[in-house]
């Protein structure tokens, strides 16, 4: 009798655990934020078909340009909003085609504008926002690496760099995001996107661990914004305008590789070198001698100071996405002496050749006033 009751006893005990070691865990909902009036919608979805569609996609879905990822899953705007939708608008993620927004970092937006598209992406994905903790997520880091390289290094990469996933070692990344944000994306995935549930695949124990390993990688908390730059003038669009043309072997008759492009610098070309990523990631860190000419810019009025019969390189990060996209525009108005850098801006700096970057200086977290 009392066998059969212990045994009875461990049978319940045994339930118990694994109803709990797969069972999602439950959250509070939370107050929905503030609605935007009519004006502001109209701003707000101006500003996302303006600056975001390239790489997000007209219809939030993601992946268009490089993996920039869903802005309409579920998952996202139910543990994200505002901070893990805000800061990389803001700021930006760096060392990723994801380039900052905000004025105060030479971005397009005002932090205005930056909290009302933060809203309307909400509202948009029709999710409802749920109460997310401070607290850290507490787990075992090295048990959490396995479950990591086992199951999320193929796409995320084996040291977290990104391969057609967000990089989950970005330092940027890491600093805003809070452990539970990153908790609840493994549990729910992200909804149609590659990013499955892994809640039922995993065991609670082990998205804790994992969660503690990811959260093991970031070494920094401070985020850091450049001290700005003048912005140059026409007169000084054009590089070294007195010396000859480079003379560019073009592949598919647009692209110019980074070895080209740099032995072209070296002999002190002529060329005008157009940077068309956000203005933000040109403050941080552009080619020498490249000009901000963002890819959502009205051509009509910057075009006049470009000359015709210069060479003209376009680069960005995507890697040629927002250049290809300008290039086209200028094909319109009758350029035709034009090359997109084929490796993109990152291609360029793991080749080892020079950029020119930004001092920088702390965030001040008052720069984020409540809204
Ligand atoms: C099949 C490929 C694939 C696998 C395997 C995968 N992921 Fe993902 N993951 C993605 C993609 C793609 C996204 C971006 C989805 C989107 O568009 O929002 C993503 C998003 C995420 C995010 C959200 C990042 C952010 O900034 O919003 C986290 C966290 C994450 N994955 C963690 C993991 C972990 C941990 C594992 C392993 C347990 C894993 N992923 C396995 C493809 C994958
Ligand atoms: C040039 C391509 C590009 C453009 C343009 C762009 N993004 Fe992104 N965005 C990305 C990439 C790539 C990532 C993922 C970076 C990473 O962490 O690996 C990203 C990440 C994000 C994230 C984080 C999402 C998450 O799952 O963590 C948000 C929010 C975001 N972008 C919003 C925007 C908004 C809003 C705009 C327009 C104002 C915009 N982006 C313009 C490429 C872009």
């Amino acid at each position: 009798m009392k066998i059969f009751l212990i045994s009875i006893l461990m049978m319940l005990v045994c339930s118990l655990y694994t109803a709990n070691s797969v069972a999602q865990r439950v959250y509070e909902k939370q107050q929905p934020p503030r609605k935007l009036s009519d004006e502001q919608t109209i701003r707000a979805a101006s500003n996302y078909k303006k600056y975001c569609i390239l790489c997000h996609g007209e219809n939030r879905q993601g992946h268009v340009n490089d993996h920039a990822p869903s802005l309409r899953s579920k998952s996202l705007f139910e543990s994200g909003v505002p901070h893990s939708i805000l800061r990389p608008i803001s700021y930006g993620r760096d060392g990723t085609a994801m380039g900052g927004y905000l004025d105060e970092v030479g971005g397009p937006m005002t932090l205005d504008e930056v909290w009302d598209l933060t809203y309307w992406l909400f509202w948009q994905s029709g999710a409802e926002r749920k109460k997310l903790t401070e607290s850290a997520v507490i787990g075992d880091i090295v048990r959490g690496e396995v479950v990591y390289q086992q199951n999320c290094a193929s796409c995320h990469g084996k040291n977290g760099e990104g391969v057609n996933a967000p990089a989950l070692g970005n330092q940027s990344a890491l600093a805003h995001n809070k452990d539970e944000f990153i908790r609840y994306a493994i549990e729910h995935g992200r909804q149609d996107t590659p990013m499955v549930a892994f809640s039922g695949m995993l065991s609670e124990q082990d998205i804790d661990n994992v969660t503690a390993f990811i959260r093991s990688k970031a070494s920094g908390w401070t985020l850091t914004k450049p001290v700005l730059r003048e912005i140059p003038s026409p007169d000084e669009y054009v590089i070294n305008p007195q010396n000859s043309s480079p003379n560019f072997m073009l592949t598919e008759d647009k692209f110019v590789s980074s070895k080209q492009l740099y032995a072209a610098l070296k002999a002190k070309n002529k060329m005008v070198l157009l940077d068309t990523r956000v203005t933000s990631v040109w403050q941080r860190a552009h080619i020498e001698g490249a000009i901000p000419f963002p890819y959502y810019k009205d051509l009509e009025d910057k075009v006049t100071a470009l000359p015709k019969d210069v060479q003209i390189v376009a680069y960005c990060s995507c890697p040629r996405a927002a250049a290809v996209h300008v290039i086209e525009k200028l094909a319109k108005l009758g350029y035709t002496k034009t090359a997109v850098l084929y490796e993109g801006i990152f291609g360029w700096m793991n080749m080892g050749y020079p950029v020119t970057r930004a001092e920088n200086v702390a965030v001040e977290s008052s720069d984020e006033a409540a809204h």
